[in-house]
């Protein structure tokens, strides 16, 4: 039974780190019910701690490139109230090599995670969705919000599989848009500059290797780069996504927020 004073239910994709992490806390704190998935249960079981402080919080442990797990998640996720509000398409991973390196393995290895993968949870998902009727208070079936870059905009040379795969995503969101607006399903982007906080950390020790450059060098650069010379926080995207969860309506649908701490006006 859904109320009008009831968010609902989310489903975080990516959950057991950074960005899927600071989303689910605050997606709990917001009042959802929070159904957490990642590929790592480890991760997984301390982010579901943590998100359980705020509300009711269920972890499932998941490939987003496996179709059959996928499905079997978000069918029993969908299961518990019979609905889903609210899928963000988090899990991601990111890839640096000299185009010319560049394998076929990585490059497949990253689009089936950031491209497949959000694929696959928000079809499983809107499926779903476009079955369960208007939630009284967010007045619509559902929303799916896809967690791309600002990689997705300009070339990349060292991190092409990477942004290749958000462009992907940022295709796929608008066609999203656009195919289930009249199932009152909204689908919608976030753009994420520089989070210092999850994969970004791992990524300058490979840009480094690749570049010959010191780590610290290319962190401080990057980071001089920006208007307040400071990284975005994954708290401050987790509130961008909390902000189009809760906004009742389709307003929303294929909207691009851009939470990059004017990286792009650069
Ligand atoms: N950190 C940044 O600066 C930044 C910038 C722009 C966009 N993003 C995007 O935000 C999202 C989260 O980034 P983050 O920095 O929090 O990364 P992160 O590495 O901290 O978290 C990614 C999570 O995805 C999970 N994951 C990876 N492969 C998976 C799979 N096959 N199935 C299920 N889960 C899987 C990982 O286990 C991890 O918990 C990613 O999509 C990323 O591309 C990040």
């Amino acid at each position: 039974v859904i109320t009008s004073t009831m968010p609902g239910a989310a489903l975080v994709t990516g959950a057991g780190s950074g960005i899927g992490r600071a989303a689910s806390v605050a997606l709990a704190a917001a009042g959802f019910d929070v159904h957490v998935l990642d590929v790592d249960e480890g991760a997984l079981k301390e982010t579901a701690a943590i998100v359980e402080k705020q509300g009711r919080c269920v972890a499932h442990t998941c490939d987003v490139t496996d179709p059959d797990q996928v499905d079997d998640t978000v069918l029993r996720a969908h299961d518990e109230r019979q609905r889903l509000d609210v899928v963000v398409n988090n899990a991601g991973v990111y890839q640096v090599d000299d185009l010319l390196e560049l394998s076929y393995a990585n490059w497949r290895r990253v689009l089936a995670v950031n491209a497949d993968g959000t694929f696959l949870v928000s079809q499983a998902a809107a499926r779903r969705m476009v079955t369960q009727p208007v939630h009284p208070a967010l007045q619509r079936r559902g929303m799916v919000i896809n967690i791309s870059s600002v990689a997705a905009e300009g070339g990349r040379p060292n991190r092409t599989a990477y942004g290749a795969s958000k462009a992907l995503v940022r295709h796929l969101t608008m066609s999203q848009a656009m195919a289930w607006r009249e199932h009152e399903v909204a689908a919608c982007l976030v753009y994420p500059g520089e989070v210092f906080e999850g994969m970004l950390q791992n990524v300058y020790q490979r840009l480094s290797e690749v570049t010959g450059r010191p780590r610290e060098e290319l962190i401080e650069g990057a980071q001089r780069a920006l208007p307040r010379q400071q990284f975005q926080t994954a708290a401050e995207v987790a509130q961008r996504i909390t902000f189009l969860a809760t906004t009742p309506g389709m307003s929303h649908s294929g909207t691009v927020l851009w939470c990059d701490s004017h990286l792009s006006a650069i």
